[in-house]
């Protein structure tokens, strides 16, 4: 891939162009953090709401970001998608150690990062794997440690699915790279409760506010595993997918009714707000 628009401390460039130390804490210890911003015809889903999210990851990491800069390198990138759809990815690392260790140094450098890719964004259903959440205990901040979804995701690749919907002890979390939301036997809408297992998703948040007038209002709290067996449908929100059903998924009895008029329903309700969140952006 070539040309893509991309920045690094400050310095806008392609992505081919930028070189990064082999001693960015990002690259040995996975000490970063990073959004995900979707824009449509270059206009951004939600902007205030990312950022707010990579303030509070930072606060959780105890990274001491100067945000103005943040903010004018991804307008920068922003800009190139003119336009466009598409997305920003921005990362910010501790910054690059002398020598590998687990103690940072208290004035590294922070890093950033971050890259504009036009792209379309999918509409069909996928395929998930059910599995055990193997990851660690702070999935709340959106860091780049992202290794127990990585494996997770790559071994349902294998059996030909695109997604993984995880549990721990019985109780599901979150998907791979998306939130999870499904209709249970009695027709209501649930979706696991924010917690440290799972990432406080923007696209969940905007799904859960187009609801709430509505006689879909959305249970959130404990999601046994087993309501999935029946449930006419199962479903996925993230910046990048929007809001996409799930058609399979391996390891229940699960299969997606086909324009189950509740999901016609949601689906007609997030899109409106999220074209009014569109309209309100700069
Ligand atoms: N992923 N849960 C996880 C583990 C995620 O990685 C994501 C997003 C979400 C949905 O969050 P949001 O609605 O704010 O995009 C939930 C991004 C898109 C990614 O890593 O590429």
């Amino acid at each position: 891939m070539t040309n893509i628009p991309a920045i690094y401390q400050g310095q806008l460039n392609t992505l081919e162009q930028i070189k990064v130390s082999p001693l960015s804490r990002a690259y040995t210890f996975s000490d970063s953090i990073y959004e995900v911003i979707p824009y449509f015809l270059g206009k951004p889903l939600c902007f205030k709401e990312h950022f707010d999210r990579m303030r509070e990851s930072a606060r959780l990491m105890d990274l001491n970001i100067d945000f103005e800069s943040v903010t004018s390198d991804i307008k920068q990138l922003a800009e190139t998608l003119a336009k466009k759809d598409g997305y920003v990815y921005y990362q910010i690392s501790r910054g690059v150690d002398l020598v590998r260790s687990h103690f940072y140094q208290d004035d590294l450098e922070i890093e950033r990062f971050g890259y504009a890719m036009p792209t379309t964004f999918p509409s069909s259903p996928v395929s998930a794997m059910l599995c055990h959440d193997d990851r660690w205990g702070k999935c709340n901040i959106k860091s780049t440690a992202l290794l127990g979804n990585v494996l997770a995701m790559n071994k349902a690749k294998s059996l030909g699915c695109q997604e993984v919907v995880m549990h721990k002890d019985g109780f599901m979390t979150e998907a791979g790279s998306s939130n999870v939301f499904y209709f249970d036997s009695n027709g209501v809408v649930r979706t696991p409760a924010i917690s440290e297992n799972i990432l406080p998703g923007i696209t969940r948040a905007i799904l859960i506010d187009a609801l709430k007038e509505t006689s879909y209002c959305v249970k959130k709290g404990n999601c046994s595993i087993k309501d999935l067996n029946d449930s006419p449908c199962i479903w996925l929100t993230s910046s990048t997918k929007g809001i996409l059903p799930i058609n399979n998924l391996i390891g229940t009895d699960y299969k997606l009714e086909e324009n189950y008029q509740g999901y016609l329903d949601i689906a007609e309700l997030f899109n409106s707000a999220m074209q009014s969140h569109l309209e309100a952006s700069e």
